[in-house]
């Protein structure tokens, strides 16, 4: 027997489970969520029809909605834009989406919301577990109400044109695991409270104080600290990082860090030095090959090392390819490298990438390809970039490097004709050749 109360109740059930099974019909949405998206849709700009199924009855169907199969409610709105296929919203971020309360998920990155400030109600979507705001154009300082956003797992608020100072607040946000407030003109010091996010995985930050605040960031993988623009000044800092026992990629780019800063500064001991993989450390003023020992003696397991745009030039000892036995990926582009630095490289057994365009490569392409393949590399090598050097000669037999996927050699000074049957690798997907 039913009383008039559990028959709605049963067809809901009855309906959702449906839903479930078949997936045919759509599920429903909540009509004061559908009303507050639509709102939301009133309010912004469109120009590139990117909320066009934004009108059917069925508003979890809509593009960019994801709804809860057992409440119906909308749990997650994915409206990133693209600006290479030009398809991004500008406009107003209206209000009415303060109507979605189970909503966990909100990514709005790479649309175009220049001259805004970020919404302040944002702060009332006390679900929220993902906020990607990265590449919006955002102006002003960032709203103190997201420090109560309790459950927040991700924040992405980089490439912005934020200013101010970075809240205090942030301090709060217990969950956090990522954090990106890269590339934006915050100033003053960073909160101290930063340093109470002990789920914090991975952080992307411009600081300019010591990093006091670090030592107790301990389960952090991922640090990119680019444009610290007094790393050189203090060794602090770099003791601070070597400390932290689990980062597994660390980036300071454009740090002017130099040969003589990173010998003076050598820690005792680098703590991550079973953990770190990645290591960025583009646009610096190294000089001498002495980074690659430096290097080594920071970690055992690195596999992508980053130095382009700094002003190496010089060969290695012998010992770096013996260390290096795990380094997949090596980029050298932008150096002075000439050719006879190379041999340092042609025996890291592991190598699959390297990248030298933009050095000073002046000798003949037959020569050079011929050292590189007398280490072990020749059998490792996929992808080998040696464009806007100043190289001579013809393209030789290439198949020396059995594997060899990518070959870019344009912008040299190769001449003659490629010899009729010149030999490739069979593997060979990539080759530019132009500008010579
Ligand atoms: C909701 O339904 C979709 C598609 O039928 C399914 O992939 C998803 O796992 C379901 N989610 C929940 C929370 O049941
Ligand atoms: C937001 O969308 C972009 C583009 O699809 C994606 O790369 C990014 O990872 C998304 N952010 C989150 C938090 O999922
Ligand atoms: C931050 O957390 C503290 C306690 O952990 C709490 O007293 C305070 O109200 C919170 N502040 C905000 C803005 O949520
Ligand atoms: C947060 O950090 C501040 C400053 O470092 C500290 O005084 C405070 O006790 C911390 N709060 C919590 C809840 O850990
Ligand atoms: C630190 O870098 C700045 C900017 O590149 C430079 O002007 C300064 O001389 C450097 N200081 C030291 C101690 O190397
Ligand atoms: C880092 O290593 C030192 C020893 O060099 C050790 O005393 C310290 O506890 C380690 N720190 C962490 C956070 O693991
Ligand atoms: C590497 O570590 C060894 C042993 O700790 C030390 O003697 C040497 O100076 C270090 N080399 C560099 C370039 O940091
Ligand atoms: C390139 O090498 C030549 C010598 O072969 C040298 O004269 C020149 O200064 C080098 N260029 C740079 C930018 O290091
Ligand atoms: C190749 O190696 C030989 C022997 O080590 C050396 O004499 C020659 O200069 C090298 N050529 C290039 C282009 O590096």
């Amino acid at each position: 027997m039913r009383n008039p109360v559990q028959l709605p109740l049963m067809m809901f059930v009855l309906c959702a489970v449906s839903q479930v099974v078949n997936g045919e019909q759509p599920i429903r949405c909540l009509p004061k969520e559908r009303e507050a998206l639509l709102q939301f849709k009133v309010a912004i700009v469109d120009e590139y029809g990117m909320l066009s199924s934004w009108s059917t009855p069925h508003c979890c169907q809509w593009e960019g909605i994801r709804c809860s199969n057992l409440t119906f409610h909308i749990l997650s709105l994915d409206l990133h834009g693209d600006f290479y296929q030009y398809r991004y919203l500008s406009g107003e971020i209206h209000k009415s989406l303060m109507e979605l309360p189970q909503l966990q998920y909100l990514n709005l990155t790479s649309n175009y919301f220049q001259h805004t400030h970020i919404p302040e109600f944002l702060g009332s979507l006390k679900n929220l577990k993902y906020l990607d705001l990265s590449s919006c154009g955002f102006e002003g300082k960032i709203p103190i109400q997201l420090g109560s956003l309790s459950h927040l797992k991700y924040l992405n608020l980089g490439w912005n044109d934020l200013e101010g100072s970075i809240p205090h607040q942030l301090g709060n946000l217990s969950q956090l695991q990522h954090l990106d407030l890269s590339y934006n003109h915050f100033e003053g010091n960073i909160p101290p409270q930063l340093g109470n996010l002990s789920q914090l995985h991975e952080l992307y930050l411009k600081i300019s104080d010591g990093g006091q605040w670090l030592p107790n960031l301990i389960s952090l993988t991922h640090l990119s600290l680019e444009y610290v623009s007094n790393l050189n000044t203090s060794h602090t800092l770099l003791q601070v990082i070597a400390k932290l026992p689990k980062l597994r990629e660390l980036s300071l780019v454009h740090c002017s860090l130099s040969d003589h800063f990173i010998l003076s500064s050598m820690p005792a001991k680098f703590n991550f030095s079973s953990s770190l993989s990645v290591l960025d450390l583009r646009d610096n003023t190294f000089t001498s090959p002495t980074v690659f020992h430096w290097v080594s003696n920071i970690t055992s397991i690195l596999v992508e090392l980053y130095l382009s745009g700094n002003h190496l030039e010089g060969s290695t000892s012998s010992d770096f390819d013996n260390v290096m036995n795990s380094l997949r990926h090596l980029d050298l582009s932008y150096n002075n490298f000439k050719a006879r630095d190379l041999k340092s490289f042609s025996n890291i057994c592991t190598l699959h990438s390297l990248y030298l365009s933009s050095n000073n490569l002046t000798e003949d392409l037959p020569s050079i390809l011929g050292n590189l393949s007398s280490g072990c590399v020749r059998h490792s090598l996929q992808e080998l970039h040696l464009s806007s050097n100043h190289i001579t000669g013809t393209l030789p037999d290439i198949s020396i490097f059995p594997y060899l996927k990518t070959l870019f050699i344009d912008g040299n000074q190769l001449s003659g004709t490629i010899p009729e049957g010149v030999k490739l690798p069979s593997t060979l997907e990539e080759l530019t050749i132009g500008f010579n």
